[in-house]
């Protein structure tokens, strides 16, 4: 709204466009989607496992944790001007130390299970969240405090580093843990290629982090960095098609837009993840990068993936394990309703922006004053208001959906989660990958 109305809370600092972009990117980051993958996991690790997670306390304290002092905490701070000036990594060093103090808990609360199973017969589900959280207690730290002591086009190369594994290495194996963990559970048969599986986590790991530079192509970071990025970009997209594929054959026989309201939002956040990254290998290139670095159109692009891909994910897993959860209140109607409204609502904000993105780069690269730009943006900034009143509705049906009752029938008792500490994790839905690799390949 600050675009078409730039008055618009100017009597309140905390309102200024910077400190809302600071604390709406962390808040995505932080406030929703770790959120939303942590009370996955509650419902995939025991699961995945075989045993419980580590102790119900340190979930409590790891919540109080994330929610009090980071996340209020956090807010609190960027909104009243006290912040780090990196990008993605805006909460202060103070808040920083307790993050990864909040993500080593996780990992406490999560992982033993995992090591106490063994890793011959981990899921592909499995191997996602060990990877994301494992990377994550590493990346953290080199990117949000190594670039404070590594100024200048260094810290640049640390701090594009981080933007994007912690796209790439934390948001990206979570949603895919999702994914992978959702899919064959609703379809209850195993994923399509174990082989295509292992190809696309192990190339995902490896790829991911070589791409960072490629946030500051055309900069005064070494060539060489920004050409390797460049290259890791195009591979990347590659890869992606891969476990697109693998996850998209997993789905068959479930149709265009599945009844089982999780394995749409899934479905739905498969296609976006393939649109968003095949954009993201052509817009590293040079020339397209050029004509659209600081447009709209990578405005668009951050949207479509962290809210398109990792957000559908996120509400896909949430919705799974919601409807699975004993006595807890679920509104099938208000859910689609949600689907719809998040979907169009999406598109149509996706759609403009990058119109505009390209409009404002034809422009730029013109002789023509910058204010025609800012004049010529303002048709799609109304309509992203509108976009994003349409998002905004749909999270409210997300919410009615998952506190109101519906009349419909909730989840057969056989889907509901309850597994015990030392049950056997296969339930014959979810097979370990390598009783995949003993049998077939699909
Ligand atoms: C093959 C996969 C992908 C490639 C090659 C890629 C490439 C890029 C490039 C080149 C940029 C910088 C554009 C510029 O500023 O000129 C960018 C920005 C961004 N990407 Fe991607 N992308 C991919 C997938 C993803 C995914 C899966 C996510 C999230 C889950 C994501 C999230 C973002 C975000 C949030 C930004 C904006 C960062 C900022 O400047 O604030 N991307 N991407």
């Amino acid at each position: 709204m600050q675009f078409i109305a730039p008055d618009f809370g100017r009597n309140y600092a905390w309102m200024s466009w910077g400190r809302l972009r600071y604390a709406h990117t962390q808040g995505i980051l932080f406030g929703f989607l770790t959120n939303a993958f942590f009370a996955f996991l509650y419902h995939a690790v025991p699961i995945l496992s075989g045993r419980p997670v580590t102790s119900a306390r340190l979930g409590l304290w790891l919540f109080g944790l994330w929610n009090g002092a980071v996340m209020i905490a956090g807010w609190g701070l960027v909104l009243s001007g006290v912040s780090q000036p990196l990008e993605w990594a805006e909460f202060p060093l103070v808040v920083d130390a307790l993050i990864v103090l909040a993500l080593l808990m996780a990992a406490v609360q999560f992982l033993p299970g995992f090591f106490r199973r063994g890793f011959d017969s981990l899921y592909v589900s499995s191997w996602y969240i060990l990877g994301g959280l494992v990377f994550t207690l590493l990346s953290y730290p080199m990117g949000n405090v190594v670039p404070e002591f590594v100024p200048g086009a260094s810290g640049a190369a640390f701090s594009g580093l981080w933007i994007h594994d912690a796209v790439g290495l934390f948001v990206t194996p979570m949603a895919l843990a999702i994914a992978y963990f959702v899919i064959p559970a609703v379809m209850g048969r195993p994923v399509y290629s174990h082989f295509l599986s292992m190809l696309g986590f192990w190339l995902l790991f490896f790829l991911y982090p070589l791409n960072g530079t490629h946030h500051y192509v055309f900069s005064v970071i070494p060539m060489s960095a920004q050409f390797s990025a460049i290259l890791a970009s195009g591979l990347l997209g590659i890869v992606v098609v891969i476990v697109v594929f693998n996850l998209f054959m997993s789905m068959r026989g479930s149709g265009w837009l599945p009844r089982d309201l999780g394995l749409r939002f899934i479905g739905t956040s498969t296609l976006f993840y393939l649109v968003v990254s095949l954009q993201g290998s052509m817009q590293a290139q040079m020339s397209v990068n050029q004509a659209v670095h600081f447009t709209d159109w990578v405005v668009a692009h951050s949207h479509l993936a962290m809210l398109g891909f990792a957000g559908f994910a996120a509400i896909g897993g949430l919705v799974h394990a919601w409807q699975r959860i004993p006595g807890v209140a679920f509104n099938a109607r208000a859910v689609a309703w949600a689907y719809w409204l998040l979907t169009i609502g999406l598109v149509t904000m996706v759609v403009d922006l990058t119109i505009g993105g390209v409009q404002q780069g034809n422009l730029w690269a013109s002789s023509a004053p910058f204010m025609e730009s800012v004049t010529a943006s303002r048709p799609y900034w109304v309509a992203r208001v509108h976009a994003g009143s349409i998002l905004t509705l749909g999270f409210i049906a997300l919410l009615i959906g998952l506190t109101t009752r519906g009349r419909e029938a909730r989840v057969p008792e056989r889907d509901a989660v309850a597994v015990p500490a030392d049950a056997p994790a296969s339930d014959g839905v979810l097979v370990p990958a390598n009783e995949i690799a003993r049998g077939s390949t699909s």
